[in-house]
């Protein structure tokens, strides 16, 4: 059985969302290993040819669904649904691929414009509407408020408040948050709202 795919461009109000191309390597890169991005994310700098190596393989990964963000035709960050297996009894029932993990990693020189809810409101459309996911979820350091509010303005819920349960190499055990968000749940706030979700799509 084939995975169910993106289809791609996706275009929001402002920005185009789009598969990588080879060429986009220097720029994911610059962006990616900018001491500001890395500051809250759980990998701090990466290697070079790995990571470039990593879009060239998820290309082929038919769970892997990262969309390159495009602004006026440049490239200012990327955005992304991983789909993994929920949690789950072995007796039939649905498809274990029923979750999707939101992230997202924007030039910080593009920060509080709101181009990282109009790029993640888009995808996580694309995990319910197109993967036909079940749930969506994504986790932050609780000190990266520009990322909790995020999933909050898609709508996500705060299920997960952990005490201490992420290292941060400069500041130690820090708290962290995970967010989620159910098919049904997006689908009546996109009926209930369709013009504000329509804004940021
Ligand atoms: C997190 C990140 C994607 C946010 O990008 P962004 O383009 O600034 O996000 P937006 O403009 O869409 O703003 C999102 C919200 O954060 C708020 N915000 C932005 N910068 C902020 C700051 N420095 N302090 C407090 N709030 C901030 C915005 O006002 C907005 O909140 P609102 O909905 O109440 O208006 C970006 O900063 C980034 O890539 N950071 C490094 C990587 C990272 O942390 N990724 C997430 C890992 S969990």
């Amino acid at each position: 059985m084939t995975s169910p795919s993106v289809t791609w461009p996706r275009r929001t109000r402002r920005l185009v969302l789009r598969p990588y191309r080879a060429e986009d390597a220097g720029r994911l890169l610059q962006i990616r290993n900018h001491p500001d991005v890395w500051r809250w994310l759980l990998r701090t700098e990466v290697d070079p040819a790995a990571f470039t190596q990593a879009w060239a393989d998820g290309v082929a990964d038919p769970l892997d669904h990262p969309a390159v963000v495009e602004l006026d035709g440049a490239v200012i960050g990327w955005c992304s649904i991983e789909v993994q297996d929920g949690m789950g009894q072995d007796k039939a029932g649905p498809s274990p691929r029923s979750e999707g993990l939101l992230g997202y990693i924007f030039d910080t020189a593009y920060a509080g414009h709101g181009y990282a809810k109009e790029a993640a409101a888009s995808m996580v459309a694309a995990a319910f509407d197109e993967l036909g996911l079940h749930r969506v979820t994504a986790g932050c350091f609780a000190d990266n408020t520009p990322s909790w509010k995020i999933m909050e303005s898609l709508g996500m819920r705060r299920e997960q408040y952990g005490v201490e349960d992420s290292w941060h190499a400069e500041l130690g055990w820090l708290d962290g948050y995970t967010y989620a968000i159910l098919d049904r749940e997006w689908a009546a706030r996109t009926e209930t709202a369709p013009t504000a979700v329509a804004a940021v799509r």
